[in-house]
């Protein structure tokens, strides 16, 4: 593969962008003919032990809700520069934690296109010989480079590798849970989720795209296996009121995944799903729908990339999509039906990085359940 092309609705996610100057290896072309690449992400915690270990001792120490910034708390950052200040008022600037992307010239932070440069038309044997050789250190990814928006999916996003980053971090609060995601794309996150979770249910919607979601689980066995949780890979499409039960349709919902999923989930997670305003609507209203309609109180986690963009409308640069997700947010707190109420607060991205990849304008928040019954 020479160059990507790019049409004027192409989008090109800065994690392949940053491969891009290496040579891409191209596995196959996916049943809608567009070239399929495998990438291979190393996790870094054997090279982080001792970083994670002291952060979260820090973290510990500190107590979560230290290390989550409530945004109704304005007195808590003013005490926060208080804090910054030395006792003759000058500003003492912290360093921010290391982070593995501050290591590039570090062997392990290498993101390796793997597998010999081979082309094929969806051909099953390579699909199997790759499942065969997983490393607890790798996780394998095919996804496409630039696509349209309708197919951004297809790529993985770097609110997927920071949602991955925290749940790396916090093991234990998602051991052995159920948890469904949202907008799963390649199914990164729902596959690092599985190396703690019981069960993930992975949703997105197209069939080509879960598809490839599907292969992906399957390149990642080794790792799953050793974990022992398990990914199902579903459809859930934000603009439909129903699940899909048609037992002719791929990855349609059994009556026993439905229970499931109403009966144990506990966390919700959806990464990168907050780019358009309509789609973002819809987001915000099954997440309302489904977390009532559950059995029990769920946690949700969601990461957003705040990207700006020139508008003539302003004739200045705006980030519309993040102030839109931040709109629904708000109103989400205020919305209850006497059953829920929800808090909202954001984590701060000092935990470690398990992956390489810059986390500049990444945000993730924690959205909490309070019963009211
Ligand atoms: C920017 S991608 C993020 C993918 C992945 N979470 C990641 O971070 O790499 C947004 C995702 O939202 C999904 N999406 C868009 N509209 C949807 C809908 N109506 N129902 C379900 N998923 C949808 C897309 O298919 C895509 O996978």
């Amino acid at each position: 593969m020479e160059a990507i092309t790019f049409s004027k609705d192409t989008v090109l996610s800065d994690i392949h962008i940053r491969i891009q100057q290496k040579r891409q290896l191209m596995v196959r072309l996916n049943t809608a003919g567009q070239p399929v690449f495998q990438t291979q992400f190393k996790i870094l915690w054997k090279k982080n032990t001792v970083e994670i270990a002291s952060d979260k001792e820090e973290n510990r120490i500190d107590g979560e809700n230290k290390s989550l910034v409530s945004r109704e708390a304005a007195s808590h950052d003013v005490q926060e520069l208080e804090a910054l200040l030395d006792d003759d008022g000058d500003l003492e600037v912290q360093r921010r934690p290391p982070s593995a992307a501050d290591r590039p010239e570090s062997p392990d932070c290498v993101r390796d296109v793997v597998c010999p440069t081979i082309l094929t038309i969806g051909s099953e044997e390579n699909y199997e010989e790759e499942a065969t050789c997983n490393t607890e250190d790798v996780v394998k990814i095919e996804h496409t480079m630039a696509t349209p928006l309708d197919d951004v999916g297809k790529q993985i996003w770097r609110g997927a590798f920071i949602l991955a980053d925290y749940i790396l971090w916090q093991q234990d609060l998602f051991r052995g849970c159920t948890v469904l995601e949202l907008g799963a794309g390649t199914g990164f996150t729902s596959i690092i989720m599985a190396t703690v979770a019981k069960t993930v249910f992975c949703t997105d919607v197209g069939e080509d795209l879960l598809e490839m979601c599907e292969r992906n689980i399957s390149l990642n066995k080794g790792l799953l296996k050793t974990a022992g949780g398990q990914v199902k890979v579903k459809e859930l499409d934000w603009l439909k009121n129903q699940l899909c039960t048609d037992p002719d349709a791929a990855f349609c919902w059994t009556e026993d995944d439905i229970a499931d999923l109403y009966d144990q989930t506990t966390v919700i997670l959806a990464a990168d799903v907050f780019y358009d305003d309509d789609l973002t609507d819809a987001l915000f209203k099954i997440l309302h729908r489904i977390t009532h309609a559950l059995t029990r109180l769920c946690t949700i986690y969601v990461s957003i990339e705040r990207r700006f963009n020139f508008t003539l409308r302003y004739m200045d640069i705006t980030c519309d999509a993040y102030n839109h997700f931040r709109n629904c947010l708000n109103n989400f707190e205020k919305v209850s039906n006497g059953k829920l109420k929800w808090t909202a607060t954001e984590i701060r991205p000092v935990f470690p990085q398990f992956f390489c990849y810059e986390r500049e304008h990444l945000e993730i928040w924690k959205i909490t359940a309070i019963s009211l019954i």
